[in-house]
């Protein structure tokens, strides 16, 4: 009897829980429209994005997974110690996919309204928010990873070598930085009004990384509407090399 009564229960709960759920998911995909037309469509749209808008309706509505694949590629580069990220916009993936495997994580970024959106939905404890242009003043310190996603498109070819110099003169000596970038449109327009340079391919984009790793690996993904660049480059190992420590870890684990 008492078997009986639990199962009708728990039958009761899960009926009122899944309504309740489906019912804050429709809202919450309908309140997140509302608010990317008052960001995007009243006015010039920001530089940075709200990762929570693809969260709760543009990645349902669309079924256009690309917003994740930086944070997921970014993420097999994580070394699990001191993490800089370039330009954090919102610092959805500064939280959500950088902190929780590494030690500290200083996301910076130079537009003041970017931090207070990503210090009031992104803060966790071991995350930082620093309000810096990384032209002229990208914060000092000695880093594991250091992350450039979404963001190298936005300076000329010679703001980004002279980036890249910063970064290396950051990054500990098998130290890796990674990131996402975008490949031109066909008939050279710029997908945003703030890109500086887009990339023509693999190969245009490796020629800037080449001067200061020895190893550099860029590689595309293939969207309807973006054909993407993702690159990983250190002195040391990058993911899927034959040196990989967590390769190791892996096929110890699977022995
Ligand atoms: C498209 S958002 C990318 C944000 C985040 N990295 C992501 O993947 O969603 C580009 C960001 O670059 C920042 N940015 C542009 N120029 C910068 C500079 N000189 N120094 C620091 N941040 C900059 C903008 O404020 C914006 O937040």
């Amino acid at each position: 009897m008492k078997q009986v009564i639990k199962r009708i229960r728990r039958r009761i709960l899960e009926a009122i829980y899944g309504y309740e759920a489906l019912l804050a998911g429709r809202w919450a995909s309908s309140a997140h429209r509302r608010l990317m037309w008052a960001q995007w469509f009243l006015g010039s749209n920001p530089e940075f994005f709200d990762h929570h808008i693809d969260l709760h309706y543009q990645w349902p509505d669309t079924r256009n997974s690309l917003w994740i694949e930086r944070g997921v590629f970014g993420s097999l580069a994580l070394k699990g110690g001191d993490l800089l990220e370039l330009a954090c916009g919102d610092g959805f993936n500064a939280k959500n996919f950088y902190s929780l495997r590494s030690r500290t994580v200083t996301a910076c970024d130079f537009d003041p309204k970017a931090l207070a959106l990503a210090r009031r939905k992104n803060a966790t404890p071991n995350v930082s928010f620093v309000l810096a242009d990384i032209r002229t003043a990208m914060p000092a310190g000695r880093f594991d990873n250091v992350v450039w996603d979404a963001a190298i498109e936005h300076f000329t070819p010679d703001e980004i070598a002279k980036i890249m110099a910063s970064i290396k003169s950051r990054l500990t000596p098998e130290g890796i930085l990674s990131g996402y970038t975008l490949v031109e449109k066909e008939d050279g327009s710029h997908h945003l009004h703030q890109h500086e340079y887009e990339f023509h391919d693999i190969e245009d984009l490796a020629r800037f990384l080449r001067p200061h790793f020895k190893n550099v690996r860029v590689f595309e993904t293939i969207f309807p509407d973006r054909h993407n660049l993702y690159f990983w480059a250190s002195d040391g190992a990058v993911p899927f090399d034959a040196g990989w420590p967590r390769q190791l870890e892996s096929r110890q684990v699977a022995s």
